[in-house]
């Protein structure tokens, strides 16, 4: 199975990416933040909750997001594997899928880190709020964003850098550019 796990800066292009990894690699896609809309969309109760973290560019709790994830994590019988995007997101939820997938006969096989600078970062959110409607693409939230990215979620680097599964992917160029440099480290794996 190939288990790949994407993370990055708001923006950088976690779920362009993973559109296009899934299509290739024939993998099932789990977007947390995509989940999370969709329940937000829909007024249920973890969609008001949630709503009232993400508006704010604050994480959504860890209890919450690791009682979503254990409901989401079945065998992908007709997939070649996962590929999370957006989860985990702290180490505390690193830990806990570590576990889960263990739980389930599975583990991470890899983990894209994907490098782009913060100026871009900003750059590709202001221009996608003009027209996404999301309530966390403005000037004050995407700065919260990006704080909480480098307190809680930049520690995951230490933490898969240590179990030896951490690439970093120059992420600054085009979808194309940045899409290719992410087939060279997977095919590698493949290959292995
Ligand atoms: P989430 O949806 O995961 O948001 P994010 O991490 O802020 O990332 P984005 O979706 O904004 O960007 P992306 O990296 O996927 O880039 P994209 O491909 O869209 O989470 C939203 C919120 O939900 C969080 O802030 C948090 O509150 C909550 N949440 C989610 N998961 C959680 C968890 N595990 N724990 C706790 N809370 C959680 O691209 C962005 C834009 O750039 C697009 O317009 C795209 O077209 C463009 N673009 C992409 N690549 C390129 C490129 N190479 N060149 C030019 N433009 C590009």
């Amino acid at each position: 199975m190939l288990n790949i796990l994407i993370f990055g800066g708001p923006g950088s292009g976690k779920g362009t990416q993973s559109d296009l990894i899934t299509e290739k690699y024939n993998l099932k896609h789990i977007s947390t933040g995509e989940f999370l809309r969709k329940e937000i969309a829909k007024g249920s109760e973890l969609g008001v909750i949630a709503d009232s973290y993400i508006s704010k560019g604050q994480l959504v709790p860890d209890d919450l997001m690791i009682d979503m994830m254990e409901g989401l994590i079945k065998e992908p019988h007709s997939f070649n594997g996962f590929i999370f995007d957006g989860y985990p997101r702290t180490v505390t939820q690193g830990i806990a899928l570590d576990n889960k997938m263990a739980k389930n006969g599975m583990k991470i096989s890899t983990v894209l880190c994907l490098d782009v600078d913060e100026e871009i970062l900003a750059e590709r959110l202001i221009n996608r709020g003009k027209y996404s409607g999301r309530s966390d693409d403005n000037k004050k939230t995407i700065q919260r964003r990006l704080e909480v990215y480098h307190e809680e979620t930049e520690p995951l680097i230490e933490y898969y850098q240590k179990q030896n599964k951490l690439s970093r992917i120059e992420g600054n160029g085009n979808i194309e550019e940045v899409f290719a440099n992410i087939t060279v480290v997977l095919n590698e794996k493949i290959e292995k």
